[in-house]
């Protein structure tokens, strides 16, 4: 079966307990919001307050289980606060079934000739350290789980690095490495998998950034992508480890769904 052809089950992720980054807007609030719909426990992480709390509500509105909020600031978070939110989440939950690292700082398209170095660390930080700390922290929680899947999300500059695009475009070749690199380390002996997804296009406010004249229609709307989001996360995608999940419009080979 092809993946765009496939439906995930309404429980596909019932007793599933999922950590969200950047859950407060755009990819990441629709896919809390999806996560929450097909019975997962989410925990909304985000810089945002006021906005993990509309996606709380949404959460409770519709019907889905409690979700948890975890306003984090990761351009200056460091182990230690990834580490607190691990105990936090052991005391709370005891385990994580899944984490989906989407939380993104663009910082403008610029030549790299004139690339302020204080942005450039910003970017890496948001990035790439924070989902390397935050992954290294969970860990032990992961391992707990029967079946844990960590999704690093990546972009088209993976496929093709375009100028301009900075530190943006070099932390997400960085986060593929990355992925690869704990799918190897963990394919032996623990439950943990580790993939990454090209969303390709969503119409969100990073993309409305970058080309400020997009309207409807012009791109996909996040919720289109969201059944690829949900198979990452559920026991279909059991057997995927260090793959990529490629949901760009010019992508001729649709990933296949078990
Ligand atoms: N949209 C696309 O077309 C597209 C294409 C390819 C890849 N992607 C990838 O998809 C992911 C989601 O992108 P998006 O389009 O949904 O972006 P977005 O609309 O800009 O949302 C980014 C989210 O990250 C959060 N965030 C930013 N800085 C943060 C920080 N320092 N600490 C904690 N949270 C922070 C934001 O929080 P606030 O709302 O509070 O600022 C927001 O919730 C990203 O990894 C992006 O690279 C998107």
């Amino acid at each position: 079966m092809l993946l765009q052809d496939y439906q995930p089950r309404p429980d596909a992720l019932a007793e599933r307990v999922i950590l969200v980054t950047g859950a407060g807007a755009g990819l990441g609030r629709t896919a809390a919001l999806a996560f929450a719909q097909h019975g997962a426990t989410v925990i909304l992480l985000g810089r945002t307050t006021s906005k993990l709390e509309k996606v709380y509500d949404e959460i409770e509105a519709a019907g889905g289980p409690q979700a948890a909020i975890y306003p984090m600031n990761l351009e200056g978070a460091s182990i230690k606060d990834f580490e607190d939110l691990a105990e936090r989440l052991e005391e709370t939950f005891g385990r994580l079934d899944g984490v989906l690292h989407n939380a993104v700082l663009l910082g403008g398209l610029t030549p790299l000739e004139i690339y302020d170095i204080e942005r450039w660390y910003k970017i890496l930080q948001v990035n790439l350290n924070a989902p390397f700390m935050l992954t290294q922290a969970c860990l032990p929680l992961l391992k707990k789980s029967g079946d844990a899947s960590l999704v690093f999300t990546i972009s088209n500059q993976v496929k093709q690095p375009k100028a301009y695009w900075g530190a943006y475009g070099v932390s997400k070749w960085a986060l593929q490495g990355l992925m690869h690199t704990w799918a190897e380390e963990l394919e032996n002996n623990t439950n943990v998998r580790v993939n990454s997804i090209n969303p390709g296009q969503a119409l969100t406010g990073l993309r409305r950034q970058v080309y400020p004249g997009q309207a409807a229609g012009d791109a996909p709307e996040p919720e289109a992508l969201m059944h690829a989001y949900v198979y990452l996360m559920s026991l279909d995608s059991r057997e995927m480890n260090g793959q990529t999940i490629d949901c760009s419009p010019d992508e001729s080979v649709s990933p296949t769904a078990s």
